[in-house]
């Protein structure tokens, strides 16, 4: 069968990467989650005191990129890549608030854009990849055979990252991870840099109203009508 590159974008907490690691363990394809190297590179900036305040400096950063390794590994326990940053495994650190808050600024800089664009591309070289993040289908791979285009209602996207925050024992209100989400989208949205939006051949997916079950099922319908053309 043909390999491909499938592309999944769309809004933060979209249940994008549910949907995308699923797909790929289903037709054994590699799964590259971009959000979170664009989290591990803010965790970075956290660690190495690169913020004063929500201040970035930025020229820091620019000159400490090199420094910066982002890797992933299988975990043969939960049958998912973990993030790896500079060789420690940064998984749990990479998702917690404190990271989701900073995320917005480190990831509308140009030069980190470049940086994890090109280690993107790499990744997707040999095809058989599915890949989730804002710019996929635009910038990334826009010849992708494959592209995706996910979305629903900020209120459902709160609950759910409220519902995994939760699950991981962190401290979170409603209200709190509703603001997170909102102004995530306003800020993808409307940055200079390769803003969300949705590529013109890509097919969208509301999926309020719809259990990853069913999201599952419908993806796969995609990729077997790709893979059939
Ligand atoms: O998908 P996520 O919420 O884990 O992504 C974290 C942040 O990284 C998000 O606020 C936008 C940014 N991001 C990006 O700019 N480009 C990507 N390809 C993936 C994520």
């Amino acid at each position: 069968m043909k390999k491909i590159v499938i592309a999944i974008d769309g809004h933060s907490s979209g249940g994008k990467s549910t949907m995308a690691r699923e797909l790929a363990k289903d037709i054994a394809y590699i799964y590259i989650d971009t959000g979170a190297m664009y989290r591990a590179v803010t965790l970075y900036c956290l660690q190495q005191g690169l913020f004063e305040g929500n201040t970035l400096h930025e020229e820091r950063l620019r000159q400490e990129m090199d420094n910066l390794r982002i890797s992933f590994q299988l975990n043969l326990q939960t049958g998912r890549p973990d993030t790896y940053l500079n060789g420690k495994m940064v998984e749990k650190e990479i998702r917690s608030m404190e990271v989701s808050n900073k995320v917005s600024p480190v990831s509308a800089l140009g030069f980190v854009r470049k940086a994890m664009v090109a280690q993107q591309q790499a990744m997707g070289r040999e095809k058989g990849i599915v890949m989730d993040g804002r710019d996929i289908g635009t910038v990334v791979f826009p010849q992708a055979e494959l592209k995706i285009f996910v979305t629903a209602s900020p209120e459902i996207r709160a609950q759910r990252r409220l519902k995994e925050l939760m699950a991981r024992g962190e401290q979170a209100t409603y209200e709190e991870v509703f603001q997170n989400v909102v102004t995530r989208d306003h800020l993808d949205s409307t940055r200079e840099e390769s803003p969300l939006r949705q590529a013109a051949n890509a097919i969208v997916l509301d999926n309020s109203a719809m259990s990853v079950g069913e999201q599952r099922e419908w993806l796969l319908e995609q990729y077997r009508k790709a893979v059939a053309t």
